[in-house]
């Protein structure tokens, strides 16, 4: 049977690449999207999400949410993602978004779903998914589990300490952790593993498809190559998140604590993961730690592709 799912996200490039693995898996019945500003502001963000779902023929509803973090000021990730958002490849505007708050749509949602029943998945930073939470917080027993493309526990890619969904709200971020229900983070350790290189892309351009194939290679075209790696290339981080959801053969776990840094320092954002169990804490988070990368770009290629 399709898991019921719910998809948080700031698209975002990724994040469109992700939305379509998701709407494009029979292992997913996604039945709401929603939205948070982040790689770029809520304005585009929202845009964006309307045009990916759109694209893909899905007649999931789009709900927009928080413009920006609990606790810290806004700040966009246009470097990578381009002014629009999306590498500044053109997408047909999609549906209106549905009526009403992001956070209310998850609670709505929950609220009529079977206990343990429903996948959160969290591509951008958890304002929206902590906001439902903390104003319901017993609908977290309607969750199976979370899954979350976030942290990291070597270095960060916004700050020398801190991954950028993380960081970007650390006090959302805790309190889902508090919340003790099943939760899978993607990591940059992780998605380093998800590597797009020329090489890759020219290969993943011969595997047929339609419209959404043909705009996801576009957007893979767009991304700029990574100084993290040496311009050889970029990482692949959302679709990491969905992948765990649909096929998680393809990843090696760990169960782990982990901590988020919500002090105003350095390591502001931090996910301080315990791999190693050396502070003798309960695990409170499973660590997707290895991946079998061929199989994840065959899966996305396979599925993206059965797209229309
Ligand atoms: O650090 C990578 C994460 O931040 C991805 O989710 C990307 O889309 C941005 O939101
Ligand atoms: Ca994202």
């Amino acid at each position: 049977m399709p898991k019921p799912a719910i998809i948080d996200c700031d698209p975002g490039t990724d994040d469109a690449i992700a939305l379509w693995l998701a709407l494009a898996s029979p292992e997913l019945d996604v039945r709401l999207v929603t939205v948070a500003g982040g790689n770029v502001g809520l304005e585009r963000t929202l845009a964006n999400a309307r045009a990916v779902v759109g694209l893909a023929g899905r007649p999931v509803p789009v709900v927009g949410g928080s413009a920006g973090a609990l606790m810290a000021p806004f700040r966009a990730e246009t470097a990578v993602h381009g002014e629009d958002g999306i590498g500044g490849v053109a997408l047909p505007e999609g549906p209106p978004a549905a009526p009403g708050l992001a956070a209310d749509a998850i609670r709505d949602l929950l609220r009529a779903a079977a206990p343990d029943s429903v996948t959160v998945i969290g591509l951008g930073p958890a304002t929206n998914l902590a906001l439902a939470f903390a104003t319901e917080p017993a609908l977290a027993g309607r969750v199976a589990e979370i899954v979350l493309m976030t942290g990291a526990w070597t270095e960060g890619n916004i700050t020398p300490a801190a991954e950028f969904n993380a960081w970007n709200d650390p006090e959302a971020l805790a309190l889902l952790f508090r919340l003790g229900r099943p939760l899978a983070m993607a990591t940059l350790d992780l998605t380093a593993q998800a590597f797009v290189t020329p090489e890759l892309v020219a290969a993943l351009a011969a595997r047929p498809g339609g419209r959404c194939w043909r705009a996801a290679l576009s957007i893979l075209r767009a991304l700029p190559p990574s100084k993290r790696f040496g311009m050889r290339g970029f990482p692949l981080h959302d679709p990491c998140a969905v992948a765990w959801a649909i096929a998680p053969g393809l990843f090696g776990t760990r169960a782990v604590g982990c901590e988020v840094d919500c002090t105003s320092g350095p390591s502001r954002g931090r996910t301080v993961i315990d791999r190693w169990g050396r502070l003798g804490r309960p695990a409170n988070a499973t660590l997707l730690e290895t991946l079998d990368a061929p199989a994840f770009f065959d899966l996305l290629a396979e599925r993206i592709g059965s797209l229309g």
